[in-house]
């Protein structure tokens, strides 16, 4: 153990409300890192959309974050309006910003956390100001909380942590994917933090290279000692004993513990299951969705056959090569050792477990819903 130092001092906010009403959000250009580091200025929902598209700013709870505040840069321009105006105003701007993308189940949780709190004021009979008012403040309250709940998530994760841990993590669920220090990464800054010696294998994650360009950036920055690897050196390396424990993130995660996130990461478990090496989720209650019963149901988006054949803009395949290219995938619960949650972890996944979880954080737990009324099937086109 060596001396606490905080890996995550350094690290540049993700994104953040710029002013008052108007404002405006500011957040890092992650398609550009790491070779250039720039800050986009986001005014409008439409550029919010794009920028959650084109992954300027991408992982879960970053991109429910980026839509509470896309649904203030929708409303805050109408002043002196009814109710019923901002009403509207909400309405489009909501179905813009679902059809973004449709897997972070984030996204739809920011939309009806934020939905909630608009039809409360409605309720009490508030004017239109009053409407935008209390949602400015819940989109605020929706960013701090993420922060918190990242610092808890690091807490109850870094237990799990030994000193001197070979940990391999897929894609990037640092702070460049959430409004505070990460998810799967947030117990490596704990941990690291309070003086372990933690070594990181980040997989290269293709197509976009999450774990390339971002993973392996965001570790460095904070002086994390980490080692990148291509995707397929993932086996060999839990082959050769470097690897004690695999920490990924989530997109979102099913009633029954199944769990959704980058491309690659179902293989990463299977690898994991047959070297005996533990595989841990690390991931918000938000990030479940506990109106689906199990995992198969979860629209899984397909990006476009571009980023495959022409990764950072070089031909690498022929043209009118077919292409396919889900960006998520989905890992059996029975493959998770544990989900670490701001309230504690689940060890061995199951419904009952995620059930308590939610019972113990004091939320409501949801009605399972029909095929039609799946969370992201909008944006499915
Ligand atoms: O396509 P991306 O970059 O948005 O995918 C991100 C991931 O898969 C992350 O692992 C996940 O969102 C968890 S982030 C804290």
């Amino acid at each position: 153990m060596t001396e606490e130092k905080d890996p995550t001092s350094g690290l540049p906010e993700t994104l953040s409300w710029q002013g008052g009403r108007p404002g405006y959000v500011r957040m890092v250009e992650q398609t550009l890192l790491p070779g250039e580091f720039t800050e986009l200025e986001v005014k409008s929902v439409d550029q919010m959309v794009d920028a959650i598209y084109r992954l300027a700013v991408r992982g879960a709870p970053a991109i429910g974050v980026a839509t509470a505040y896309g649904v203030l840069l929708g409303i805050q321009d109408l002043v002196g309006r009814t109710a019923a105006d901002v009403m509207d105003a909400f309405a489009g701007t909501c179905s813009k910003l679902e059809r973004a993308r449709p897997t972070a189940v984030n996204l739809f949780w920011a939309l009806e956390r934020m939905t909630e709190c608009a039809q409360a004021k409605v309720s009490e009979g508030a004017s239109g100001d009053e409407i935008v008012g209390a949602l400015f403040d819940k989109a605020m309250a929706i960013h701090a909380s993420d922060k918190d709940t990242c610092q808890r998530m690091g807490a109850h994760g870094a237990e799990l942590i030994k000193d001197g841990a070979r940990v391999l993590t897929h894609c990037n669920a640092g702070s460049l994917a959430t409004g505070g220090i990460g998810t799967a990464l947030a117990p490596i800054y704990e941990a690291t933090r309070q003086g372990k010696s933690v070594k990181v294998y980040a997989d290269e994650t293709r197509p976009l290279l999450q774990g390339a360009r971002l993973t392996s950036w965001e570790l460095a920055q904070g002086g994390v000692d980490v080692t990148l690897i291509t995707d397929n050196t993932a086996g060999w390396v839990m082959r050769e004993g470097r690897i004690d424990m695999v920490i990924v993130g989530s997109d979102r995660i099913a009633r029954n513990g199944d769990v959704c996130n980058k491309i690659g990461t179902y293989s990463v478990a299977v690898l994991a299951r047959e070297h005996g090496i533990p595989f841990f989720v690390v991931a918000p209650l938000s990030t479940f969705d506990m109106t689906l019963e199990d995992g198969s149901r979860i629209p899984i988006e397909e990006r476009p056959a571009e980023e495959v054949t022409e990764p950072m803009g070089q031909r690498i395949a022929p043209e009118g090569c077919q292409v396919y290219s889900p960006a998520f995938d989905v890992t059996p619960a029975r493959l998770v050792s544990g989900i670490v949650t701001e309230v504690g972890v689940i060890h061995s996944p199951t419904t009952a477990a995620a059930e308590a979880a939610f019972k113990q954080a004091g939320l409501e737990i949801p009605e399972l819903v029909t095929p039609g009324e799946i969370k992201g099937s909008k944006a499915m086109g």
